[in-house]
């Protein structure tokens, strides 16, 4: 029915309205990308009016939406809705955690729900769009966009993938909560070379196809509606442009039925790349590629028409872009109503209602990874109040809000400050050195302070006499994130000083991590007691930091990526590939594959995270032997046999040992959280097919090796037992 309706409007179109469904623009107040130098305000509303315009983009809040699709609908020729886009990436106004927090919690239902909370919040807010999840994997911690993704692992990253669209979209994209998602960025965003910012990305055929694309296709599977194309080249051409990416894999092998958005600029940026003469060659070669709409290069509403008229675009590849684009808002009901998700009850009684904010509380609490907590130092004891508090993060309210924050209200954030407060409302704060120099606005650079030293003696003196005393140290917030990749991963400028500071004077310290990224802190893990990874977890931040210190929650959450122990271990990952010389053969040995000044082996391992309870794997049994179109089963029985009930990840890894194209050492393939009471035991079970043991070979086709394979179980990708089983057919 739907084509139908799509194929009657389209006949009505002139080639200019076509072309008008394919751009975007941006609106008229934030700008998530290069700021043009003249306001082109006057122009694009008059595009709008003249029907030249198919969404905006950073247009929000219902009386903005309203007015502006009101411009669409009523003064336009065939009044055709605009479909509203933004970046809900962690929520609209009431922030949940980064995305990269969220992968912590290895909870799937979680993470749906909180991607639904941010839809419905968005939604009553006027947008249909989202540009979110995005699924691009990454191994380069320096890379500042590592906080927006799930981190490091293809199977993780596809189920992350699949829970963030189908909370996005729902059942029912007609639903007036449910908004449209978009899988970005396609692809290879994820890998800039030396995780420089929009740097181009170079990786082998098998990398692209086992790593980097399965994301998308889960994605892609889960039914997500549009994809946006990334900035960077690889192997020579630039993504936006990509037919290959586009074209072969994307329409024609997944046959994804909906549309591809432009990143910002990105088409227009071919000519810098060096692809394309100019902006005219750009529109070309985007458009024959694929690329459905663009996001503010003002060139296919500028330059399309004429390339239609010249027959260097032929007119079915802008009838099939206009095709999905009408068909996504089809979906979403604009024609039925337009002014659908502009209501402004709605928009008064949802936003930053208790229903989001408690959900926000919940994931940040499953979002929390406790990395080392020696001589059970944590949880605190409600009863000493000889606790003190350091560090300028600890009372930080805009901080945790982290980078793409869409409408968040800066300091609106529950700072750790106060929700230790909740607990002891005399608690002793001590600031130390500011960590940033001036305001942080969310489009600006932070600029850290590393000179300015007041606060130090204070910190170091209050340290003195406490029984405990909890550093809150590590990145601001708007540190991660687009454009803001780093060289070096340690604490940000005097940090690392005040923490060996405040060590010579009292040694129980439990250090609270913020960061949108993996962090390089040997130091750190070498000698201090208690270290908790907090990530920057939204405006629940500070209550729920306090209730796993405290011991009212006991955390559960797992690393999706690996910490190095320096920055030159980097890209480092725990499923790589065996090289020729893995393992040292004597002790006098140099010619293994191995640094002089670092161990191989990372900080903390991918999978990692503890509990205040101990759990016991044992007893791994493989059930049946497997054989082609059958599935394996595999148990382990799983035992809480600590003081505290709990929650783990059980996580199921395989090697493929011997292969035509070589396999990586492990391989996570299934994985389950596990709720526990004291003592109690659980037989665990996990079904591998044919489906979890194959891969792509160089050319994209799946291939499944006979032979052994080797199966890890537990806690991290240090797994706790093994075994293997042949593969026969
Ligand atoms: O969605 C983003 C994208 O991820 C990076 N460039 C700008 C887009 C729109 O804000």
């Amino acid at each position: 029915r739907l084509d139908g309706q799509v194929d009657s409007l389209l006949n009505l179109m002139t080639l200019e309205e076509k072309i008008g469904q394919m751009n975007q623009y941006n609106g008229f107040m934030d700008f998530t990308g290069p700021v043009p130098d003249e306001d082109e305000s006057e122009m694009k509303y008059e595009h709008i009016k003249m029907g030249y315009v198919g969404s905006m983009l950073n247009v929000r809040g219902v009386e903005e939406v309203r007015a502006v699709q009101r411009i669409a609908v009523e003064e336009s020729r065939l009044g055709i809705p605009l479909i509203f886009g933004y970046d809900v990436i962690h929520g609209y106004r009431t922030m949940s955690p980064i995305p990269l927090a969220e992968a912590a919690s290895w909870d799937l239902e979680a993470v749906e729900e909180s991607a639904r909370l941010a839809a419905k919040e968005a939604s009553a807010a006027g947008i249909n769009w989202t540009f979110a999840p995005m699924v691009d994997i990454s191994r380069d911690a320096r890379w500042g966009r590592v906080m927006e993704g799930a981190g490091e692992d293809p199977f993780l990253g596809s189920e992350i993938a699949k829970a963030r669209v189908q909370g996005f979209q729902g059942d029912d994209l007609a639903h007036k909560e449910s908004i449209v998602a978009c899988a970005k960025h396609f692809a290879a965003y994820g890998f800039p070379e030396a995780g420089r910012e929009y740097n181009n990305a170079d990786l082998g055929t098998s990398t692209l196809y086992n790593s980097v694309l399965p994301p998308f296709k889960a994605a892609n599977d889960a039914g997500v509606r549009t994809f946006m194309n990334s900035f960077n080249q690889l192997n020579g051409i630039p993504a936006t442009a990509n037919d290959f990416l586009l074209r072969d894999i994307l329409k024609e092998k997944w046959q994804f039925e909906g549309f591809v958005v432009s990143d910002w600029g990105s088409i227009a940026e071919l000519v810098p790349h060096g692809f394309a003469p100019d902006g005219t060659a750009a529109a070309r070669l985007a458009a024959n590629a694929g690329t459905d709409m663009d996001m503010e290069s003002n060139l296919y509403v500028n330059e399309l028409a004429g390339l239609v008229k010249s027959g260097k675009v032929d007119i079915k590849t802008i009838d099939d872009a206009v095709k999905r684009i009408l068909k996504v808002k089809f979906e979403l009901g604009l024609f039925d109503d337009p002014y659908r998700y502009c209501n402004l009850e709605s928009e008064k009684n949802v936003i930053g209602s208790k229903e989001i904010q408690e959900g926000a509380l919940d994931m940040a609490l499953k979002s929390i990874v406790l990395l080392k907590n020696e001589n059970q130092l944590l949880p605190l004891n409600k009863a000493n109040k000889k606790v003190v508090l350091i560090g300028a993060l600890a009372s930080d309210k805009n901080s945790p809000l982290g980078n793409w924050r869409a409408t968040a209200v800066d300091d609106s954030a529950i700072s750790v400050l106060e929700g230790m407060q909740e607990y002891n409302e005399n608690i002793i704060y001590s600031r130390g050195p500011e960590l940033v120099v001036g305001k942080t606005a969310f489009s600006k650079e932070v600029k850290i302070n590393d000179s300015d030293v007041s606060g130090f003696q204070e910190a170091i003196q209050t340290a003195k006499n406490a029984d405990v005393v909890v550093l809150v140290l590590g990145e601001h917030g708007l540190q991660s994130g687009e454009g803001r990749s780093r060289s070096e991963l340690g604490l940000p400028g005097l940090q690392q000083k005040l923490l060996e500071d405040v060590y010579q004077v009292n040694k129980n310290i439990v250090l609270v991590l913020n960061n949108g990224r993996p962090l390089a802190i040997p130091w750190a893990k070498e000698n201090i007691p208690a270290i908790v990874e907090v990530w920057q977890l939204g405006s629940q931040s500070g209550n729920a930091i306090a209730k796993v210190l405290y011991g009212d929650y006991n955390p559960s959450g797992k690393l999706p990526m690996t910490f190095p122990r320096s920055v030159g271990q980097v890209p480092i990952y725990y499923n790589g590939k065996s090289t020729g010389r893995p393992n040292l053969p004597s002790p006098d040995f140099v010619f293994w594959s191995h640094y002089q000044d670092v161990p191989n082996d990372p900080l903390w391992v991918f999978g990692h995270g503890l509990s205040y309870t101990d759990f016991e794997y044992s007893n791994l049994q493989i059930v049946d032997n497997f054989s082609k179109d059958k599935s394996i089963k595999i148990t382990v029985d799983l035992k809480n046999a600590g003081p505290v009930k709990g929650k783990e990840v059980v996580q199921l890894y395989i090697r493929d040992s011997y292969s035509k194209v070589v396999r990586p050492l492990k391989e996570l393939k299934g994985f389950q959280l596990i709720d526990l009471e004291v003592m109690e035991s659980r037989e665990v079970v996990f079904n591998l097919t044919e489906n979890d043991l194959g891969y792509f070979d160089n050319e994209g086709n799946w291939f499944c090796d006979p032979g052994t394979f080797d199966v890890f179980l537990g806690g991290s990708s240090n797994t706790e037992i093994n075994s293997s089983f042949e593969l026969t057919f």
